[in-house]
């Protein structure tokens, strides 16, 4: 999938959230658990003001346990709600409802002293291109999910999926796009597979990579490919090179190869489970 925004699509990308939030309760942005921060776009917190805000750390399945832990706190300290889970897994999502309804018991409560009774909560989900929503909206919504049609003449409204008598949710999502700015989140967004190979310098990114994991993750890679770990990233790559036999012609060592190797051995978690985004110590 190829990451290119253009202000085009980010202020259109924006003035379609802007439209949605009026209509919700609660925004469930999802992040990707790899890269918390990295896969989160502060501006959220400007355009879902004064709304309800829970945080799925996605993919938590490919994630450090213990920097999952140490990140849900520090966004619960934060005052989010927040939620570790895998969106392809019907159980793992089951819990999001539950949390919803306590993020926007303040609401409830209102509706009632109103006279308001089961007066469903309005939910969005929101995220950076890849982080999961398509997947967390299907596995959520289950087999009932509806999607919107988009043939001539078939009214293109907005569609709500009813989740139970409590929960609404709507079928598209608010898309976020990249903070690009800091250049190590392009570098760890392209680590994690979310921006299109094609355009990257995979040699580039997995010498960052190694860095990563040299300095957080000591013994992984040793682990893996049975190499030495002197600290030179280029060194790694080689051996790396060397002992899976990636070669070019003439049989000179091919590190595009190996990197490519490490990218993919990373991204399927086959590394094992790997943070890159280190939360911040306690405050
Ligand atoms: P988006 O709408 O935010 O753009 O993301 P989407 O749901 O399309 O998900 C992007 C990729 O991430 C998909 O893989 C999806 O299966 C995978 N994914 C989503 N949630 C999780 C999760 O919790 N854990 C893991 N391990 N993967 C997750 P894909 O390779 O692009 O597609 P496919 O091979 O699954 O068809």
């Amino acid at each position: 999938m190829n990451i290119q925004w253009y202000p085009g699509h980010m202020t259109k990308a924006r003035r379609m959230m802007q439209e949605d939030i009026k209509l919700i309760d609660i925004v469930a942005e999802l992040v990707d658990a790899r890269v918390p921060l990295s896969s989160k776009n502060p501006d959220i917190d400007d355009l879902a003001k004064g709304k309800s805000r829970l945080i799925l750390l996605n993919k938590a399945d490919l994630a450090d346990p213990a920097r999952t832990k140490a990140w849900e706190n520090y966004f619960k300290k934060q005052g989010f709600y927040v939620l570790a889970l895998d969106a392809r897994v019907g159980k793992s999502v089951k819990a999001v409802t539950g949390i919803i309804q306590e993020a926007c018991r303040e609401k409830i409560e209102r509706d009632r002293r109103r006279g308001i009774i089961n007066r469903p909560v309005r939910a969005m989900v929101a995220g950076i291109p890849n982080v999961g929503k398509s997947t967390f909206i299907n596995t959520y919504a289950g087999k009932a999910c509806t999607k919107t049609g988009n043939k001539p003449g078939v009214t293109k409204g907005k569609q709500w999926i009813r989740l139970n008598k409590n929960v609404e949710l709507l079928d598209t999502p608010g898309i976020l796009w990249p903070k690009f700015e800091d250049p190590s989140v392009g570098l760890k967004l392209a680590m994690i597979g979310s921006i299109n190979d094609d355009i990257l310098d995979l040699r580039d990114v997995a010498w960052n990579l190694v860095g990563i994991l040299l300095e957080n993750y000591p013994g992984i890679l040793k682990n893996r490919y049975n190499i030495e770990e002197n600290g030179d990233k280029m060194d790694v790559i080689q051996q790396i090179a060397q002992v899976r036999n990636c070669r070019q012609k003439g049989n000179t060592l091919d590190t595009d190869k190996a990197s490519k190797l490490i990218l993919d051995d990373f991204r399927s978690a086959r590394l094992g489970a790997i943070t890159l985004d280190i939360p911040p110590k306690d405050q």
